[in-house]
């Protein structure tokens, strides 16, 4: 019913309109206990399947679901709780840069229901790490808002040069990792000028660095950091950056961000289009990384054949965006309860 809704009426209203709408109604949902508890109890399948215990080595606590919530989505940390009660097994807030910026200007994110997919020209449009950080913090003075686990998109603000791209991250982390479960060095969105640039490795050495240490020296802990990859690499891009992370600190890699190789406008495309290419890249950085480092699948994973399919071309974990906006929380349970039950 969902999709019938969403093809029918909802791809013929403004999507950022109804994108913020959502986030108001689900942030309400995080904030009223009993209907967070109904909706948990519609969607969330954890009372029938037993919590499995996968993932701990990934961000140092068992997973309850292999799927989690891509980053861009609750991009300013509102709406957690409600997306945990929708049955997401880990959380990926932001991107947040350190000081608040508005994003791009004009139109910026369109639906293509035909080849399902989105296309967006945000611009990292977010409230800034402080702002995040008190709201983060709110959540974790509740026992309900520590059991989720919660992971930080950061990225550098659009008008911070190259050269100080660096200090921009590790600000970024140092307001939000005391309560985050792991943070993500966002260094792949198209709509930051040169900000794939960032993903040579003579610039990552010191974002990673920094940021690595910014947050650990405020989280006083060891906090997994992870890469965020572009799907638009060359093969022997993608080679590079794994000899670079089997020697870094970084505790694995996210791929893949939205992608520039199409013609439907500015921005980048996320869903269906996606599906291969992400897998492909999958595929490649399992044989190149390390078996210690961990790698989470994103792009374009439609249903429990894409799903699968990542896991077998080594993903440990995985994320959805558009397939979630396309197909609602039903689809999420669905796909949940095929997962889970592979995991009994
Ligand atoms: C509207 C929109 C905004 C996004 N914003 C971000 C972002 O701020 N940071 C980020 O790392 N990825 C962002 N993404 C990319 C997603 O996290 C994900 O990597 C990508 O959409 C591929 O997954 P999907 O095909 O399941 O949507 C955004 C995607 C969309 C559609």
């Amino acid at each position: 019913m969902y999709s019938q809704l969403f093809r029918k009426v909802l791809v013929h209203t403004d999507a950022e309109k109804i994108h913020h709408q959502t986030i108001k109604a689900l942030k309400f949902v995080s904030h009223c206990a009993p209907l967070e508890r109904l909706i948990a109890a519609r969607f969330s399948n954890r009372s029938i399947h037993p919590v499995p215990q996968f993932g701990q080595e990934i961000f140092d606590r068992p997973v309850p679901s292999p799927i989690g919530l891509a980053a861009g989505l609750d991009k300013n940390a509102e709406a957690i709780i409600a997306f945990d009660s929708l049955g997401f097994g880990f959380i990926e807030v932001g991107t947040v840069t350190p000081r608040p910026q508005p994003g791009n200007e004009g139109k910026r994110l369109w639906r293509h229901p035909t080849i399902d997919a989105i296309r967006n020209r945000m611009g990292f449009n977010n409230d800034g790490a402080k702002n995040m950080g008190k709201r983060l913090k709110k959540l974790r003075s509740t026992v309900r808002g520590r059991q989720i686990i919660v992971g930080v998109n950061i990225g550098k603000n659009k008008n911070t040069t190259d050269e100080n791209a660096a200090y921009d991250y590790a600000q970024a982390a140092r307001e939000v990792a005391r309560w985050a479960d792991y943070l993500v060095i966002n260094v792949s969105s198209p709509n930051t000028p040169r900000l794939r640039e960032l993903q040579a490795v003579d610039a990552l050495k010191p974002i990673v660095e920094m940021t690595k240490q910014a947050a650990d020296e405020t989280a006083g802990r060891d906090v997994p950091v992870f890469l965020k990859l572009a799907p638009d690499l060359e093969d022997s891009e993608i080679s590079e950056i794994c000899t670079f992370v089997n020697n870094s600190i970084l505790r694995g890699v996210i791929a893949t961000n939205t992608t520039v190789n199409h013609e439907l406008g500015e921005g980048g495309l996320s869903g269906r289009p996606l599906t291969q290419r992400a897998a492909t890249i999958v595929r490649q950085l399992r044989k190149e990384l390390n078996a210690d480092k961990k790698i989470i699948g994103v792009g374009g994973i439609w249903n429990e054949v894409d799903a699968e399919r990542m896991i077998e071309a080594g993903a440990d974990l995985f994320q959805v965006y558009t397939a979630f906006i396309f197909q609602g929380p039903k689809w999420l349970r669905r796909i949940n309860d095929t997962l889970l039950k592979d995991e009994k």
